[in-house]
């Protein structure tokens, strides 16, 4: 099973990826986690993404096409994967389209803009797994410390309100219209984002038909 999750930033969707991960026993390709890992290994991709991530505005297209191309060529993704964050252009839906990468469900995850503003502020992420938390929606089991790999949790860089409201501007202007595309070819499931992220997993496993 293909899965897009598709949502504002902060809509849960690498939140809801990880559950998935573990219920559908399938990977989460999440392009964010990527791009953060090569900007922190210092790769050539790393160097010409930082700049555009720091500004809360989108890596150029052809950058992320040639990443999520190869990930989902690997072995483990022959069962399905969980893309997370991607597509985010018209032309990246186009180009999964193209490349034959099939897609069953894009899940959307439905927060208002105002909320995402609040949660984002409490969010810490493992500087090394990319898991993502919040200190009282979904707190680790360890205060500062990733219940996966053991490494510190940090703030994202991006995670400063003027960033945030840039990116909710750029999801809307760039990304929103993926829901009118999917939804013309009868992929597109609507999710509610603003209850309990157990309650938003629930809907999830029952809009992709994984549960009843
Ligand atoms: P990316 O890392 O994908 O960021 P994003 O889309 O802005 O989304 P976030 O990761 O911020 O939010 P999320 O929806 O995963 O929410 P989370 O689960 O963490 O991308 C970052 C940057 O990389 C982009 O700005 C761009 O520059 C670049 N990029 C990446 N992909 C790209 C692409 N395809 N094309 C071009 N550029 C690209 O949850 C948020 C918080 O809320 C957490 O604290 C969580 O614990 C909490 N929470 C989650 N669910 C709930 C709930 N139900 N109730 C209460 N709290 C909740
Ligand atoms: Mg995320």
């Amino acid at each position: 099973m293909n899965i897009i999750l598709l949502g504002a930033p902060g809509a849960g969707k690498g939140t809801q990826a990880e559950l998935l991960v573990k219920k559908l026993s399938i990977p989460a390709i999440s392009t964010g986690n990527m791009l953060r890992e090569a900007i922190a290994n210092g790769t050539e991709l790393g160097k010409k993404a930082k700049q555009f991530m720091d500004e809360g505005a989108l890596v150029p297209d052809e950058l992320i096409l040639g990443i999520v191309a190869d990930r989902v060529a690997q072995p483990d993704c022959q069962n399905g994967f969980i893309l997370d964050g991607v597509p985010r252009t018209l032309a990246q839906a186009e180009a999964l389209e193209d490349k034959g990468v099939v897609i069953d469900h894009v899940v959307s995850i439905e927060v208002d803009d105002a909320e995402i503003e609040g949660r984002m502020t409490g969010r810490r992420v493992c500087g090394s797994c990319g898991a993502s938390y919040h200190i009282v929606a979904n707190p680790p089991k360890t205060e500062g410390v990733c219940d996966h790999c053991g490494k510190e949790l940090i703030i994202r860089k991006d995670d400063k309100p003027e960033t945030v409201r840039h990116r909710l501007e750029v999801y809307h202007a760039s990304t929103e219209v993926l829901k009118d595309f999917y939804g013309k070819l009868g992929r597109l499931r609507l999710v509610n984002g603003s209850q309990s992220i157990e309650g938003a997993n629930e809907d999830i496993l029952k809009v992709i038909g994984a549960k009843e």
